[in-house]
């Protein structure tokens, strides 16, 4: 038989027959255009994007060297066990190297997750108005996903406990939340893993975990001291994930991990595509983990940036939440879109937050100290210029 696609229609009908309906209805991601092409768009030049999340530090010196000192060898396939990343991250961490697992990004961990874990049956757990994989991770493979109730200050715990039944198999929890920046604290992670069923896994994805260290009077889960005080209890149902995408400054490169009982990892190893992680992002993530300075320089330029960012909004009488994150949930109290298109044309591109359910709402990243200046001008400029 032969198939024309000689009309729209006739391919929309082959299409819709073709794939299953929840990869038809799936709301892809949506990524951000990149700077060049706003700037050409919009005629303008010298943008920040402050949109992303990303580390206005750059990456560490050192993970450019050991790059540079790879690239010959790029003709071979990576190290699929990653093996020397795993045993630095092993010793830095604490833990036995079964114990952890590499991917790219912790988003792949987070698929790796549902694929191996979550069965048409079972389902996924999560309070609403988090990051937007956990959604779309369900939804490509067609799980059930349950988002209970939230506001911008943080998940109603309770709801989240009442909502896991016997068929729930991962419970998912960002802290700092993107995109609110709010934090768990160790009473509610108590709280969760108590009521958590026997098969599931509490799953803490703490991919801005070095920038919250640098808020130690602010009450939040440890998550690592958590993950590995459930595993020395003979508790294998939490599971940690971080990433060298945010403190690290190696968004580009994709190399996150995971911390969890080995067991638990056997059975991600089992759904990994093989080769997942490239050679530059191992060899770049293992200098990085070496230049503790340069993690402690992000995050106090990220506490610094928030700071002043909610200092300068509340002295205008805009709400900025709590945040220990790189990014900060701005309420403008009328819708955003427009905003952020005003705020476009000053060469200020943040991300508007219609996709979460948060209408009025803004997510600033910090930026570097030389272009924080600007960035907080424009936001007083566009965001608080009918208050106080
Ligand atoms: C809460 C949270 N988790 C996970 C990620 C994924 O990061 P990556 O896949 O780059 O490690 C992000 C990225 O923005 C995030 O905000």
């Amino acid at each position: 038989m032969r198939v024309r696609l000689d009309d729209p229609q006739r391919a929309a009908a082959w299409l819709a027959e073709l794939a299953p309906a929840h990869v038809r209805t799936l709301d892809a991601y949506q990524p951000g255009k990149p700077i060049e092409e706003l700037e050409r768009e919009l005629g303008i030049s010298g943008a920040i994007k402050v949109a992303s999340n990303e580390n206005p530090q750059g990456p560490s010196p050192r993970a450019l060297a050991a790059i540079q000192a790879a690239l010959p060898s790029i003709h071979l396939y990576p190290d699929a066990a990653a093996f020397r990343l795993r045993k630095a991250l092993a010793e830095r961490l604490g833990v036995a190297e079964h114990e952890v697992a590499v991917g790219a990004g912790s988003n792949d961990l987070l698929y790796q997750l549902v694929l191996a874990l979550v069965g048409p049956e079972q389902d996924i757990v999560t309070p609403a108005l988090g990051f937007l994989s956990y959604r779309l991770a369900a939804q490509v493979a067609g799980r059930t996903f349950v988002a209970t109730a939230a506001t911008p200050r943080g998940p109603d715990i309770e709801a989240l406990c009442a909502a896991m039944t016997p068929r729930t198999r991962l419970v998912i929890v960002g802290t700092p939340n993107n995109p609110t920046g709010a934090v768990l604290t160790r009473a509610d992670a108590d709280r969760v893993l108590a009521v958590l069923p026997e098969h599931a896994l509490l799953v803490l994805d703490e991919a801005y975990a070095e920038y919250a260290a640098a808020w130690p009077e602010v009450d939040h889960v440890d998550g690592l001291a958590f993950t590995r005080a459930a595993l020395a209890a003979g508790d294998p149902r939490v599971v940690l994930l971080r990433t060298f995408s945010k403190a690290y400054g190696l968004a580009a490169m994709r190399v996150g991990y995971a911390v969890a009982h080995g067991g638990v990892l056997d059975l991600l190893g089992r759904v990994v595509r093989t080769f997942h992680v490239g050679t530059l992002g191992q060899v770049a993530a293992l200098a990085a983990l070496d230049d503790g300075e340069h993690v402690l320089r992000s995050a106090a330029l990220g506490r610094r940036g928030l700071e002043r960012i909610g200092a300068e909004l509340a002295r205008r009488g805009v709400t900025v939440y709590p945040s220990l994150a790189n990014f900060c949930l701005v309420e403008a109290g009328r819708p955003s879109a427009p905003l952020y298109d005003r705020l476009l044309r000053r060469g200020v591109i943040v991300r508007p937050m219609g996709a979460w359910g948060l209408p009025t709402c803004l997510r600033v990243s910090i930026a570097g100290e030389a272009e924080l200046d600007r960035v907080i001008a424009a936001l007083i400029d566009v965001v608080a210029d009918d208050k106080a």
